[in-house]
C-alpha cells in the first residue's frame, strides 16, 4: 500500500473502525499518497485491520507519531476522541486531515485551527465531497450563470428510519461494525449536515445568520442507548447567507432517504438527486416564455456534462471502491503540502461550516444563532 511512487506523501490512518475501510478503498485513485500504517486504540481491532489490508499497526499512537516517514495524520475516530487526537497530532508536528466533526466544540476546533496556523501546519476536515466532479459542476454552472442570480436552497439529508433497519449487521471488509450506538449519540445533523453545507459555503460564501429547529422524534432507537443521551433525529435549519441567498437544510433519520438538492436562480433552478456520489447528474432547468404551446415557466431538465476545472488534479475512479472518493480531501492536503499552498478544504471554511452544523445540531426546540466565524474562498 505504500505504492512505487518514491515521491509519495506518507500518511497513517488513527481509527481502524467502518469508515476506515471505505478510505483504504478509495487510495489507489491517489497515487501521490503512501498509507505507512495505521492506529487502533482497541489493539484487536488494529489487528484486524492491518492483517485484513496487509498494513503495518503501530502499537501506540507515540509510536505513530515518532514515525518521520509519516507527514499527514488521518484522524478517523470516533467523534468524541477528534479535538484530542487532532491536538496530539499537530503537537508533534503533523499535518492532520481529520473526519467530520473535527471538533465536537467550537473553542475547540478553534484552538486546533490557531494551533495549527501558528505552526505552519495545515488542518483540513471531511466531507471532501466539493472536490468531487457534482459539487464542481453546480459551482461551474453557477459561475458560468446558468440559474442566473441564485435565491433559494432546498438541501435535504434524511437518511430513511435507520432504527428500523437491520443496523446492527451492518458491517465493513475488514470486520468492523457500523457504530450505530455513536451514531444515534451523535446524530444525523452532526453526522451529515456538512456534506451540503461545506458545498453551500462554497458556491455562496459565509453565513451569517441561523434559525433551526430540533427534536428526537424517535426515543425508542435501541435498547443500548437510553433516550437522553440521544441526539434530535429531525433537524430543519433556514441559513441566511451574506451574499443573500437562503438555504433550508433538513437532517433526519426519521423520512425516507432523500439526499437531493435545489439550487433556485432567477433564470433556472439547478439539482443533484444524490450528494454522496461523486458523479452524481446534474440538471438543470431554464426559464422559458409560456405560451399555448410552452405552458409552464421552466423548461424540461437537461443534463448537465459533469466538467472539472482544468487545474484540478483529480479524476473519478468508480472503479476504485465507492461512490464518494474519501482519499480526496487527504490527497488535496497532500498537495498543499507538497505546493506550499493551502488546501481546497481549508481549516477556516471547514470551521465555519463546524458553526452552522453545530449551531443546527444543537438546537432543542426553536433556536437563533448569529454566526461568528469566516472564510475566504479559494
Ligand atoms: N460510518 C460511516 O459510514 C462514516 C461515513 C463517513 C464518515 N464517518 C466518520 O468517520 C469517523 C469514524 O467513524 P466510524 O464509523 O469509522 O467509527 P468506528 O467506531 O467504526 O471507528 C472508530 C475507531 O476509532 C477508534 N478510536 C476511538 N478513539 C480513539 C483514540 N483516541 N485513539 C485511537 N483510536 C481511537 C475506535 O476504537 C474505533 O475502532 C466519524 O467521525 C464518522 O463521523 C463515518
Amino acid at each position: 500500500m505504500d505504492g512505487s511512487n518514491s515521491k509519495a506523501t506518507g500518511v497513517a490512518f488513527i481509527g481502524c473502525g467502518y469508515v476506515a475501510d471505505f478510505y483504504i478503498a478509495t487510495l489507489p485513485n491517489h497515487p501521490d499518497l503512501s498509507l505507512r500504517g495505521v492506529h487502533d486504540s482497541d489493539a484487536e481491532r488494529a489487528k484486524k485491520f492491518s492483517e485484513h489490508h496487509g498494513l503495518r499497526p503501530y502499537a501506540s499512537l507515540d509510536e505513530l507519531l515518532a514515525d518521520d516517514s509519516v507527514a499527514i495524520a488521518v484522524n478517523l475516530t470516533n467523534p468524541h476522541s477528534h479535538y484530542e487526537v487532532s491536538r496530539r497530532c499537530l503537537e508533534a508536528g503533523k499535518h492532520v486531515y481529520s473526519e467530520k466533526p473535527f471538533a465536537e466544540e467550537l473553542g475547540q476546533a478553534t484552538e486546533l485551527v490557531e494551533y495549527a496556523e501558528r505552526h505552519g501546519l495545515i488542518l483540513s476536515s471531511a466531507p471532501c465531497s466539493f472536490l468531487g466532479e457534482t459539487a464542481q459542476t453546480l459551482a461551474h454552472a453557477l459561475a458560468e450563470g446558468r440559474i442566473g442570480q441564485p435565491r433559494l436552497v432546498y438541501a435535504e439529508l434524511d437518511d430513511g428510519a435507520v432504527h428500523q433497519m437491520n443496523f446492527r449487521s451492518w458491517a465493513g471488509p475488514s470486520g468492523a461494525p457500523w457504530p450505530y450506538a455513536d451514531e444515534f449519540r451523535v446524530g444525523p445533523t452532526l453526522e451529515h449536515a456538512g456534506y451540503y453545507l461545506t458545498w453551500l459555503t462554497a458556491f455562496f460564501g459565509p453565513a451569517s445568520e441561523v434559525m433551526s429547529y430540533g427534536g428526537l422524534l424517535q426515543p425508542d432507537k435501541t435498547p443500548e442507548v437510553e433516550p437522553s443521551a440521544l441526539a434530535p433525529d429531525f433537524t430543519c435549519a433556514l441559513i441566511r447567507f451574506h451574499s443573500g441567498v437562503v438555504a433550508r437544510l433538513t437532517c433526519s433519520t426519521v423520512a425516507p432517504e432523500d439526499h437531493s438538492l435545489r439550487i433556485v436562480g432567477d433564470d433556472g433552478v439547478l439539482s443533484v438527486s444524490e450528494c454522496w456520489d461523486y458523479g452524481a447528474e446534474v440538471t438543470v432547468r431554464t426559464r422559458t416564455e409560456m405560451s399555448e404551446s410552452t405552458p409552464h415557466y421552466l423548461s424540461e431538465p437537461q443534463q448537465v456534462p459533469l466538467v472539472l476545472p482544468a487545474d484540478h488534479p483529480f479524476r473519478y475512479e468508480r472503479h476504485h471502491g465507492h461512490d464518494m472518493d474519501f482519499a480526496r480531501g487527504i490527497a488535496d492536503l497532500a498537495a498543499a503540502i507538497r505546493g506550499g499552498t493551502t488546501p481546497q478544504l481549508t481549516a477556516r471554511h471547514a470551521l465555519h461550516v463546524l458553526e452552522i452544523t453545530l449551531a443546527v445540531s444543537s438546537a432543542q426546540g426553536a433556536a437563533h444563532t448569529v454566526l461568528h466565524t469566516t472564510f475566504d474562498r479559494t
